[in-house]
Parts: structure tokens; C-alpha cells; sequence
């Protein structure tokens, strides 16, 4: 791949941007605004974070193998003050059912971390072009969410989610066709969909008018959000079938229309383009409508173009990857329609505002749902571990020594709530569930993406922390030139999930070993080497809920 040439200038956002050979004219000005996205600089690591697993900077937490550092007066520092006593005071039992694996795991370097726990990164995958191509699951699929899952020999779990500019349909249903394709559990935690942000508008718009999907499937959607009125083209086309001139509603469609609604006295404060149109032209000819209209009523003209609704985009994908192939025209397009229309009627750009990625505001929400699915996925696995111990205390010494570390959470817990009263250990677990984690940032989140535009540009963009992967099963095609360069390029999403996997492993055990007491030199042990940034460990810091 020639570098030299991946930093295309001004180049369009559409779907030319993808065929790096196309030549545009000078004068080429995309209607896809950027916002700004290319000259931002991605936000720099505050601290420097561990690439040892979650699970085992939970465990060590709790033995001062790191620093435990709560703000001096914080609701934090008492509990973690006692959590520490716990685990310091508790030595006797843990000498019983695991503190020998805590020196094991001191003094002894490896050549492969094998025991059961959670990755300290994470990964982010798109859907259209890299689990699905429209109806077909791209088959390397499930055996990449297999991988993740904890089954590789690393025996590593690796907390994921999903962040597609696709929509349409509330996000628990998305999970649940995730499920029935991957043929695991996809929970709708995991999903975030283009127009999911758009939750945030709820408690600004009361009477808002949805664009896109099936039916009345978006209004449905945007129900589930809380929006209070919610009304889509359809209910504007009964209220005055003359709107749409080259359209007749259709018996299915009077069966989803709110019936009542003088669309001349009803107020649309806001259009919200959830999904991808179904009717672009009587759709496009209603929002511009409102857009030039005197405070968003049908039938009304302005001249000043100041108080008409504005517009929301869930996404702006020009193009996306289907099971035809060649790319199709998505909501982006619609965008570019919508804006070339209404700037030859008023001589004005049209002001929109986007969602989905590679939007900031989709980052920020996209990481928040990321922190609490790694916590989800980490107290999971502690449970687990919990009860396997509870099972695990009779064993002999050398059973013990093949244990992994994590098991030392148990006696902590034990110690930590027993300290208040003698409750069994299944109402002690309950307790325990009271904790939360302050967690460490992922070492690295993987973010793997079909088209440069949206994906790779998402990833680069916002956070140095975020790696980008692209793929060849969508958008982008071999052998052309990527606008947005990933850090990496692969065949497809499984390639992309063993990449990291090895990628991560040399990491965390450069880590571990530079922690052993042992001879690390030792010919005999694997010598990583990874050009990435490794650094002092960064800790779980145990707290309670105030
Ligand atoms: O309409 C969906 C499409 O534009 C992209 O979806 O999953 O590739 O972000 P995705
Ligand atoms: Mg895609």
C-alpha cells in the first residue's frame, strides 16, 4: 500500500471517495459537510493504562500488586480503603484457597496467558459490509464473535459492541437478529444504531416528524425513545393526499396513519431521519416543504427561511454495502438531495444536524455504552469465578497452583462483607453486586469498519485509544486507495479479531513478565515485540454506590 498517497485532499464524501482514482473537478465543494471531523486531533491518553486483563487487575486490586488511588475524601477512598484492609487482613484464608497463585503469578514469567479472564481492550464492530450484507451473515462472522466470546486458546473474553449507522428498528430488536445470525446472546446493551443518540432530543421536541424505515415501524421506534408526538409522511399524505402528487396511499399504509391531525395547525418542531427512506420522492417533497415553511406548518411559505423545523440525520452514509454488487445509495444521499433541492429554491445551505458515526456525538455515546458493557461483561465473569471457588477450596496445593489468579476475589469479598455480618455466601454475593468499578479506559478499543468514511474516520478521529481496522467485505474495495488509512487492513472481520487477539496477547504478556521475578531473559520464553506504548498500570479502583 503506498502511504503516500492515502491522504487524499478534499477529497468528497461521497461515493467517489472510496475509488481513489477518480479524478474531481477544483470546484467539486461536497453537500456532505464534514463538521469539522478531519481537523480534529484525537483526544491523547490521560493516563496510562495496563494491557494486563481486567479480571486481573480486579484480583490484584485487592493485594496491592497496583496502586489503589482514590481521590483523599472521595465517597471512593473509604471503601477502597476497606476493600484493601480486607484483602490484607484476609491473607490467612487467602493462604488457604489462592494467595500461592498470587506469587505464581509474581514470580513466574510465561509464554501464554491462558487462564480465564476479561480483556483490558475491547472492540466496536459496524454491521452492514462486516457481520451482514443484507439477508447473508458474512460467514467469518460467527466464528469472530466465537473468538471473542472467550472461546481461542488464550481462553480470554473480550468485551464488544456494535456501532452501525443502520436503523429502523428499536435496538432490541436489532440484538435479537444479531443473536439468531451469530448464534449467541447479543444483548441490545451491545447495539447502538445510528438514530439510538437521538434519544437525547426527546426532551426538546415535543411534536416531531420521523423519516425513514417501514410502515410506521420508525414511529414505533421513536415512541420506545419517549418522543410524546410522533408522526411520519404518511399521516401528512392522509391529512392531503395533494402533497404528494405521484403517490397514492395504499390500504397497508391507511392502516398504520393517525387519522385525525390537521397537519395546517399541528406544529413539526423538528424532522428526524431515523432510517433510510422507503419514498424518496414524497418524502423529500414533504420535508422540504417544512423547511420552507412559517414554523413547521404544511401549507405555510416563508420568505426568511428562520423559523422552519430543523433536520436531524441518523447518519450520512452516501453509500452502503448490500448484498448487490455494488454499492447502494443511503441515508448521505438523500442528504445531498434534500440539500441541492432546497439550496436552488431559497440560494441557502441548508443546516443539518448528524448523527451516527463518524459523528463526535455518536464517540461519546458509543464510548459511555462501551464502559458499562465492559463492566457488565467484567462482573459477570468475577460471579463466576466466585461461585467456581466456592468449589474450589478443598483442592490439594498442585491443583491450586493451576488455577488462575482471579480466583482470590472470593476470600476478598468474603472477608470484605463478613466484616458486617455472617450472611451466606449467596446473599454475600448479592451485597457484592452493591460494588461498583471505576474502570480503567480499554487499553485499546478495535474498531472494525467497511467504509473508510464513516468507519476509519470515526476511529482515527476522536480518540487515540481506538484502532481501525478496515475490511474488504463492504464498501471499500481491494485495491483502491482509502481516503481515511486504518492502522489496519484485512480481508474480514475474523482476520481483523485474530489480528488483535495476537496483537493484544504479545502485549499483555510484555507486561506480565516485565512483572515477574524470574529470569524474563530466559531463551526459552516468547520475547514480544510490539510497537505500541505499554505503561504503568492504571487500576480498578473498588467503590460503592453512594
Ligand atoms: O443504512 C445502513 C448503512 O448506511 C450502514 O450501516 O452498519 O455499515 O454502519 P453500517
Ligand atoms: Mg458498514
Amino acid at each position: 500500500m503506498n502511504n503516500s498517497n492515502l491522504n487524499v485532499q478534499n477529497a468528497p464524501s461521497g461515493a467517489e471517495a472510496s475509488k481513489a482514482t477518480a479524478v474531481q473537478s477544483p470546484s467539486f465543494q461536497s453537500y456532505l459537510n464534514n463538521d469539522g471531523i478531519d481537523e480534529l486531533t484525537p483526544a491523547p491518553r490521560k493516563k496510562r493504562v495496563s494491557s494486563l486483563s481486567l479480571s486481573d487487575q480486579w484480583a490484584g486490586s485487592f493485594h496491592g500488586l497496583t496502586k489503589l488511588n482514590p481521590e483523599p475524601g472521595s465517597p471512593n477512598a473509604g471503601s477502597s480503603t476497606n476493600l484493601r484492609r480486607a484483602g490484607n487482613s484476609s491473607s490467612g484464608n487467602l493462604k488457604r484457597s489462592g494467595s500461592s497463585k498470587l506469587s505464581l503469578r509474581k514470580s513466574q514469567s510465561k509464554k501464554i496467558i491462558d487462564h480465564a479472564r476479561v480483556a483490558s481492550y475491547a472492540f466496536a464492530f459496524d454491521i452492514d459490509g462486516v457481520i451482514v450484507k443484507g439477508p447473508e451473515t458474512i460467514p467469518y462472522a460467527k466464528e469472530a464473535i466465537k473468538i471473542l466470546d472467550g472461546n481461542n486458546k488464550y481462553n480470554i473474553k473480550v468485551p464488544y459492541i456494535f456501532v452501525t449507522n443502520g436503523g429502523g428498528r428499536p435496538e432490541s430488536a436489532r440484538a435479537k437478529e444479531l443473536s439468531e445470525r451469530l448464534g449467541c446472546e447479543i444483548l441490545e446493551e451491545q447495539v447502538i444504531q445510528g438514530h439510538t443518540p437521538m434519544k437525547d432530543l426527546v426532551d426538546v421536541y415535543s411534536n416531531v416528524l420521523v423519516i425513514g424505515g417501514v410502515g410506521d415501524a420508525c414511529r414505533k421506534v421513536a415512541e420506545g425513545y419517549g418522543f410524546k408526538n410522533v408522526f411520519i409522511p404518511l399521516d401528512i399524505m392522509y391529512w392531503n393526499p395533494s402533497v404528494t402528487p405521484y403517490y397514492t396511499l395504499t390500504e397497508e399504509d391507511k392502516k398504520v396513519c393517525k387519522k385525525d391531525i390537521d397537519f395546517s395547525k399541528t406544529k413539526i418542531e423538528a424532522i428526524l431521519v431515523f432510517a433510510d427512506s422507503r419514498n424518496w420522492a414524497a418524502d423529500q417533497q414533504i420535508i422540504l416543504e417544512l423547511l420552507m415553511s412559517k414554523g413547521g406548518y404544511m401549507g405555510t411559505t416563508s420568505t426568511t427561511y428562520d423559523d422552519a423545523p430543523g433536520i436531524y440525520f441518523a447518519h450520512s452514509d452516501f453509500i452502503w454495502a448490500t448484498n448487490y454488487k455494488l454499492s447502494r445509495y443511503g441515508m448521505g444521499a438523500l442528504q445531498v438531495s434534500i440539500a441541492a433541492l432546497y439550496r436552488e429554491s431559497t440560494g441557502r445551505e441548508l443546516n443539518v444536524t448528524r448523527f451516527g458515526k463518524p459523528q463526535k456525538g455518536t464517540f461519546k455515546y458509543a464510548e459511555k455504552v462501551l464502559k458499562n458493557w465492559r463492566k457488565d461483561v467484567l462482573e459477570e465473569h468475577v460471579e463466576e469465578l466466585t461461585s467456581a471457588a466456592g468449589s474450589d477450596e478443598e483442592e490439594s496445593d498442585d491443583e491450586e497452583a493451576k488455577q488462575p489468579p482471579q480466583t482470590l476475589a472470593k476470600p476478598v469479598f468474603e472477608e470484605s462483607e463478613s466484616e458486617d455480618d455472617d450472611e451466606d455466601e449467596g446473599l454475600t454475593f448479592q451485597k457484592l453486586t452493591q460494588l461498583t468499578l471505576d474502570l480503567p479506559p480499554a487499553s485499546t478499543v478495535y474498531f472494525v469498519g467497511d467504509t473508510p468514511e464513516s468507519d476509519i474516520r470515526f476511529a482515527n478521529s476522536h480518540d487515540e485509544s481506538w484502532h481501525s481496522i478496515l475490511v474488504k467485505t463492504g464498501v471499500y474495495q481491494d485495491g483502491t486507495v482509502p481516503k481515511y488509512k486504518p492502522k489496519y487492513i484485512c480481508e474480514n472481520v475474523l482476520d481483523a479479531v485474530n489480528y488483535a487477539l495476537e496483537r493484544e496477547h504479545l502485549l499483555e504478556l510484555e507486561e506480565w513478565n516485565s512483572n515477574a521475578a524470574d529470569d524474563p531473559s530466559d531463551p526459552d520464553l516468547v520475547q514480544p515485540s510490539v510497537d505500541a506504548v505499554i505503561s504503568e498500570t492504571e487500576v480498578l479502583i473498588p467503590k460503592t454506590k453512594n
